[in-house]
């Protein structure tokens, strides 16, 4: 297995500063030029993530995770939520168990719709600098889409290995991404899956981490008990508030990504909302799947020291 010491890290750190976002078209996006984030972060992005967060529990069965820890937090756990977003799936949780601690990373500030409760944290960090919390601190750590944040190696040299990491002996690590490809056979959907898959690929990301992610968790050898659940969610047609909430997310995720995917179909402003817009029809009248993976493990004890910190 690969011990702790092979974690890659970035040389140097970028502290997030004043000029840390920038106006384009319209949406705020994070200034950060060694990010490989390229969505915007503003209230727009946040109210998406809510909504998606809602659909994607529905296509879970109305869970919010799949490893097996619904005891451990109500008797009281650290947990900790990489690239919490608007951090809905963070306060949710911390009512839901008030006996536990929530800790939500994310690169962005949390715009927080209510008081932050008592057993909730925010921070601002950058996990491509690893994750800033003491090796076995956390009961639980998850982390849902962030096939956006890293590459290809940073998937299994830095993530699931700092996961690994912070995680107690015997606590738990969850994973969840999507299929970015739309399964249903819509021309135009079609064609902005493939404009992902084209700009995942010139940045080295992978498109569609989904398929990857039980295997990262069984290779790494840090965990045992390890497994997996996949959903296939509808997205249209109109009819069903499952499938509607499927179409809302789908709309508003060709917006949120409309710099990357125009930029990369090589077309004009216009001609990209035309066919964003003909997309939408096709997932309104026929419908598309939307496959949705969870892979979870249990850490197993190998003793990482106190040296290998990352404070
Ligand atoms: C697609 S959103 C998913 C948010 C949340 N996990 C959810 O499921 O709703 C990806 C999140 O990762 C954050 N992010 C991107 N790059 C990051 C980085 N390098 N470090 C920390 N967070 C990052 C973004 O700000 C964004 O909130």
């Amino acid at each position: 297995m690969g011990g702790c010491c092979s974690v890659m890290r970035r040389k140097g750190k970028r502290f997030l500063n004043v000029n840390k976002f920038e106006m384009i078209d319209g949406r705020r996006y994070q200034r950060l030029d060694d990010s490989n984030y390229a969505l915007p972060n503003d209230i727009e992005e946040e109210e998406r993530l809510d909504l998606q967060h809602n659909y994607m529990k529905l296509g879970f069965g109305g869970t919010n995770f799949s490893a097996p820890v619904d005891a451990l937090l109500r008797r009281g756990a650290r947990v900790l939520d990489v690239g919490c977003g608007s951090g809905t799936w963070v306060l949710e949780l911390a009512k839901e168990y008030p006996n536990s601690y929530f800790v939500g990373l994310d690169l962005a500030p949390v715009i927080l719709p209510e008081k932050k409760p008592d057993n909730v944290e925010f921070t601002e960090y950058n996990v491509l600098d690893g994750l800033p919390y003491k090796s076995n601190s956390f009961d639980f750590v998850f982390a849902r889409i962030l096939l956006s944040v890293f590459t290809r190696a940073q998937w299994t040299e830095l993530a699931v290995p700092e996961y690994a990491r912070v995680t107690k002996p015997g606590g738990w690590v969850e994973l969840m991404e999507f299929d970015e490809a739309l399964k249903g056979g819509c021309e135009n959907v079609d064609r902005l899956s493939k404009a992902w898959s084209d700009f995942a690929d010139s940045k080295g990301l992978i498109a569609s981490p989904g398929y990857d992610i039980c295997d990262f968790l069984k290779q790494s050898n840090y965990f045992t008990n390890v497994n997996y659940e996949e959903r296939h969610i509808p997205v249209g047609p109109m009819g069903s508030q499952i499938a509607e909430l499927g179409i809302r997310d789908w709309r508003d995720v060709w917006r949120a990504m409309k710099l990357v995917l125009s930029t990369t179909m090589q077309v004009s402003s216009e001609h990209y909302d035309a066919i964003a817009e003909l997309a939408l029809q096709e997932l309104m009248q026929y419908g598309c799947t939307w496959i949705n993976m969870r892979a979870w493990g249990q850490k197993i004890d190998y003793g990482f020291v106190a040296d290998q910190d990352h404070i």
